[in-house]
């Protein structure tokens, strides 16, 4: 599999492709960034240790580069101004995106291309790609809760020192602040979470889950590792077609009543893209939480300016 990233030259974008290195599954990597020398970089730090690493060409490229691609991830976005509204900024990386699209445009794309939207508000992003762009809606996934998820699952297992791999625990519905934690089906080694925590451990982790990004940004500038993880997790679920089921952000097509809006359900990974956005049986506040965030979503989507 050859994978394009737009925004390669950037923190998200390089190290999801260092994550993708390290898994040694994709054939071939390509560096795309409106800052070339910052994609050459980054590709030339990463090509120097194919040799201990594996067997991949990784590599700068301009636009033209995404044309064969059998994936494309993209992580190009712009980071809040001092006194910019949160409007103002989705106003910004919605025209950003727009221009991508536009440049996508202009390439012959592979037909079974698949898209991976991480730049935010990545709901927002993943529908005005399937909407703007016409490419196929099963075509076009967004990152949407897996980072939250993940950060959910180690949190958990910081909390009480379980293995992190052995907790399961979801984060459904909008990466944002209506984003909803899934007790009902919360697990560790098969022993349900929330008869495990009392209700204030479980606020409180939830809370920490919930401000991750924004503690992380204010200690250094930005995710990167755990984003860069999750960004290969569905990659590699989508080369090796191995259906695994995670919680990215598709177009619902009815789930629990809602239509159009891109959000997170656990959803079925394969070669094709989104093989299904299933509808678990979940308890009747989980699902408010995730309808809740679709209202906001729409409420946002009325709102840009460009579409
Ligand atoms: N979905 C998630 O879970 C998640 C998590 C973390 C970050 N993000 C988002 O990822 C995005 C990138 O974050 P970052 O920390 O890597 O930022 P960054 O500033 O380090 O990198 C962004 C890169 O995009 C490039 N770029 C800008 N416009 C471009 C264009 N038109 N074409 C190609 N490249 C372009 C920039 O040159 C830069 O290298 C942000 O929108 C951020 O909010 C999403």
């Amino acid at each position: 599999m050859k994978v394009g990233i737009i925004g390669g030259g950037g923190r998200v974008g390089s190290q999801a492709a260092f994550a993708l290195q390290c898994g040694g599954i994709v054939r071939e990597i390509a560096l795309i960034d409106a800052n070339p020398d910052m994609a050459a970089g980054e590709a030339l730090d990463l090509l120097h240790g194919c040799a201990l690493a594996g067997d991949q060409r990784i590599h700068a490229a301009d636009i033209k580069g995404a044309a064969d691609a059998d994936l494309i991830c993209i992580t190009a976005g712009l980071r809040r101004q001092p006194d910019e509204s949160r409007l103002a900024l989705i106003n910004r990386n919605v025209s950003l995106y727009r221009g991508i699209l536009d440049s996508l445009r202009t390439i012959s794309l592979n037909s079974h291309c698949i898209f991976l939207v991480v730049s935010n508000p990545v709901d927002i992003l993943t529908r005005l790609h399937v909407e703007y762009l016409g490419w196929p809606a099963r075509q076009v996934l967004g990152l949407g809760t897996v980072l939250d998820t993940t950060r959910f699952r180690s949190l958990l297992a910081r909390a009480r020192n379980w293995p992190p791999t052995q907790v399961d625990a979801l984060i459904l519905g909008e990466h944002g602040d209506a984003m909803t934690p899934i007790w009902s089906s919360a697990t560790v080694a098969g022993m349900p979470v929330a008869k495990l925590l009392s209700s204030q451990q479980q606020a409180e982790i939830f809370s920490q889950t919930q401000t991750a990004g924004a503690q992380v940004i204010k200690l250094k500038g930005g995710a990167g590792y755990a984003v860069g993880l999750s960004i290969a997790e569905v990659i590699h679920a989508i080369a090796l077609d191995r259906r695994r089921i995670l919680p990215v952000s598709s177009q619902m097509t009815g789930q629990y009543g809602l239509k159009k809006v891109c959000l997170s359900l656990p959803t079925v990974l394969g070669r094709g893209g989104v093989e299904a956005a299933l509808e678990p049986d979940l308890w009747p506040k989980e699902i408010a939480g995730i309808q809740a965030g679709a209202r906001a979503l729409e409420e946002t989507w009325g709102k840009i300016s460009i579409k």
